[in-house]
Parts: structure tokens; sequence; C-alpha cells
């Protein structure tokens, strides 16, 4: 029998080195700090590409000879058939073991001894969660640029069925010149464009490899980091160390570009709500994207609209968490840095599902014809095309505008729209009016008088419909 201070030894030795970095350490980590610190809670769904990572870098280390082929060979496929563990649910996780990164690690080591202990040769996990990290996000940038493109095609799609229908368009919320339906529908498609452009910018950055950067300094032993780059579709190598450890740009860009599509899609929201109201009644939204009330029964509320907008907070919420999270943080990785998950996660998983409802919600909306049509010469809409018309004739645009003006009040005196004034009336204002002004009067004329490049005229939108059916396919 051991002496009792031996059998200590051998028990604590057995619980410490349990951890990667036990090694050093005399007394046990307090439980609390386990849980305090660890982070497999969320970051086990790196898994996927903390296997990929791992499996390059074990590829990458056979050929420069840090481990023999036989050894590679071995752990790719103990590897492979961890992450199919995982993938079944039946793994085993631990708050000792911190992050995903140990627990793929320690169950490799667990099955092929120290052929499982040289995996983490010439890598830390400050380069290893850097590589995982950006495998995701550029992963998840191919999933939202296909999830945005869905959402273009369901508003070019509605551009044909809707090419009859006039619509107001607004500033400060007023009524302020017509344009096609049409016109609305492809605004969308402009600012998910940019969003997907943004996101293709940002994965620029993100495809920069950190692996091999090590902990901080880079490594002694003769790695080939152009080689992991490569096996795992990197564009290049990141050029320093010390900057791959600390660097977090790369998700404070990647939750930019998710808010701004959150903002393009609450304003799509907020716009739809409108109308939907009684007050406008421009739109039917599909029953099964609206829901009742629990007291009123005439209710339907257009909840998933309201909750995208909502939703939009937390998104935004991400762009500051994860700056105030590097602001001051000395180089190079730091703990703090394990807080970047949470946001960029929920920013990721929060614009993901809006994305995914609302290809549904776009096409199966209706316009309701008759309700816009019944009040589209409300408003002087074509009060524009009015003071257009008078340039044409040669009034200064300045002496234009104020006679329309003069017009519109006189009108709102008669309790009349502009195009029931008489001719008189019109000369009346401005003797260089004749009888063709009756061909940019009324909204249906004013929406056609739209001509440049980009309006929300017949021809112009018609243009644009033709080019984005041509980009969407
Ligand atoms: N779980 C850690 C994170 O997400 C991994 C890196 C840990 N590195 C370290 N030196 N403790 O940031």
């Amino acid at each position: 029998m051991l002496p009792a201070s031996h059998r200590w030894v051998l028990r604590r030795r057995k619980t410490v080195m349990a951890k990667a970095w036990g090694g050093r350490f005399q007394q046990e980590t307090d439980p609390r700090v386990e849980a305090f610190t660890e982070s497999v809670s969320f970051d086990s769904r790196l898994y996927a590409v903390d296997i990929r990572g791992s499996q390059a870098h074990a590829t990458m280390l056979a050929k420069v000879g840090l481990i023999s082929e036989d050894e590679c060979s071995q752990i790719c496929s103990e590897l492979t058939k961890i992450g199919e563990e995982i993938e079944a649910g039946d793994f085993q996780y631990s708050a000792e073991l911190e992050d995903i990164h140990m627990h793929i690690e320690s169950a490799l080591t667990e099955r092929l001894g120290d052929t499982g202990r040289k995996l983490h040769t010439g890598r830390s996990r400050n380069d290893q969660v850097s590589t995982d990290l950006k495998l995701y996000v550029r992963d998840a940038i191919d999933e939202l640029d296909a999830l945005l493109l869905d959402v273009q095609r369901s508003l070019v799609d509605r551009c044909d069925q809707d090419a009859d229908v006039i619509v107001p368009g607004y500033t400060h919320l007023q009524r302020a010149q017509p344009v096609k339906a049409a016109h609305y529908w492809l605004a969308y498609c402009e600012k998910f464009q940019r969003d997907r452009d943004r996101l293709a910018d940002c994965r620029k950055r993100v495809n920069v490899c950190p692996l091999g950067a090590a902990a901080l300094a880079g490594t002694s032993l003769p790695i080939d980091r152009e080689m992991t780059a490569k096996l795992l579709g990197f564009d290049s190598v990141a050029g320093n160390s010390l900057d791959v450890s600390s660097d977090r740009d790369y998700l404070a860009e990647f939750v930019f570009a998710l808010s701004l599509i959150s903002a393009h899609l609450s304003t799509w929201c907020e716009e739809w709500i409108i109308w939907f109201s009684t007050e406008f009644s421009f739109l039917k939204l599909p029953d099964a994207y609206t829901t009742g009330s629990s007291i009123m029964p005439q209710k339907r509320n257009p909840d998933v609209l309201e909750l995208i907008r909502g939703k939009t907070a937390r998104v935004m919420a991400s762009v500051p968490q994860l700056l105030i999270l590097v602001k001051s943080l000395p180089m190079a990785y730091n703990r703090d840095l394990q807080e970047d998950k949470l946001a960029m996660f929920d920013a990721f998983d929060t614009v993901k599902a809006c994305l995914e409802l609302t290809p549904a919600i776009v096409a199966g909306a209706e316009l309701r014809r008759e309700q816009i049509a019944s009040r589209l010469e409300d408003g002087f809409l074509d009060a524009t095309a009015l003071m257009e018309y008078l340039i044409k004739q040669g009034v200064p645009m300045r002496t234009g505008h104020e006679t329309v003006g003069k017009l519109v009040a006189h009108c709102e005196g008669k309790g009349c729209r502009l195009a029931d004034l008489s001719l008189e009336e019109l000369q009346q204002a401005c003797d260089l009016i004749d009888e063709n002004v009756y061909g940019v009067l009324g909204t249906q004329n004013a929406m056609a008088a739209l001509q440049s490049y980009g309006s929300g005229g017949e021809q112009p939108v018609a243009d644009r419909v033709a080019a984005w059916k041509e980009r969407v396919g």
C-alpha cells in the first residue's frame, strides 16, 4: 500500500493530467472555475471545422516528417469517427475539458495514445480557434449568400405578377411620387445585392489562413503553412503570428454585414406592417405567416414581420459587443476572445432564420390592387410631373415649383385634383401651359412620364426587371 501522501499525488496526477495544460499545476481547478471558463457549451458547433482543420494539419505534419504517414492516417480516420459520433449525439462533453478543441484532441489521445498526442505539434489553440472560426464564417457567408439570392429571386418573381400595379412612393411617409410596384421589389433586390457584395468582400479577409501562427510567435518546427492553407481552401497565409492570435476584425466585419442585412429586412418588415394595416390596406399577408389574438377575435397580426424587425436589435447589438470585446486588448491572445463566438453565433443564427422565412412571405403576399387604385389620385402624386412639364416648357425650376405649389393650394381649397383643373385655371397660373399638360396629370401619367435610368417609370422599371432576371436567373 502506498503512503497516504503518495496516493494523493497519484489521484492528483490523474485528474490534473486529464487537462492538456495540466503539467505545471499542483492544485486541482476549482469546479466553479471549470464551469466559468468552459466554452464547449457554445463552441461545440465548431466540431466539424475543427476536425477539418486538424486533418489538414496532420496531413502537413506528415509531409514535413513531424509525424509518420501511418500516424497521419490513423489520426485522420479517428478524427472522422469522432466527428461522426459528435454528429450522432454519441459524444460526452465535460466542463473539465473546456472547449471543443480539447474534447476532440483528448478523445483522439484516448483512442490513439501517443499518436494522438502528436496532433497538436506546431500549433496552439490560439491559431486553431481562429482557423476554426474562419472556416465556420466562410461557410456561413456562402450559406447567407444563397439565402439572400433566394430572397432576391422571390422579389424578382413578383415583378411580372405586379406589372400592372402603381403604388405611391413616400418620403417622410408622406405621398410623394408614383412608381411601379416592381420598383419597390427591385429596391430591396439592390439592398440585398449590396449585402451579398459586402459579405463577398468580408470573405476575402476571412479567407487568410491563421493556422501555424501557433500561440503567438510561430514555431521552431519546420511546418509548411502554405500547404495547410491550400488544403483548407484559404487564399493566402496570414503574415504575422502576433496579429493572428489577436485578430478578430473578420468577426466584427461579419456581424456588421449581418446587421445591415437585418436593417434591410427591418425596413421591409416595417413597410409591409404599415401596408398591412387597415389604414393602408395595400397588402394581404398569407395566413401561414400571420397570427391571431387571444382576446380580439377579428385580429390578424403580422407577428412574423414584427419579430424579424425586433430581432434586428440583437443582431445589431453584436457589433458593439465585438468591438467592445477587442477594444484595448493587448496583443496577442487573451481569454476575453472566447466570448467572440457568443455574439457571432447569435447574430448569424438570427439572420439566417429571418432569411429562411422571407421568400415565402414575399411570394405569398398579395397587393390589394383595388384598394391601392381607389386612393391613387390622392396626395398630388402628379405635382412633380407637372413641375417638370413646366420646366420642359421653359419655366425655371424654382418658378415652376412655386407655380405648382400654388396650384396645389388652389386644388386643396376647391377639394379637387390637379387633373380636374380647367385649362384656363392652369393657364392663369402659367401662360406657357397648353392642352398637352393633361398628358402628365393624373397618377398613371405621372408614373409614365418618369424616364431617367433607375427611375420608377414604366420603361426604366421594365429594363431593370429584365436585368435582374438575367442576374438572379
Ligand atoms: N476556448 C478558447 C477560445 O475560444 C480557445 C483558445 C484557448 N487558448 C488559450 N490560450 N487558453 O478562445
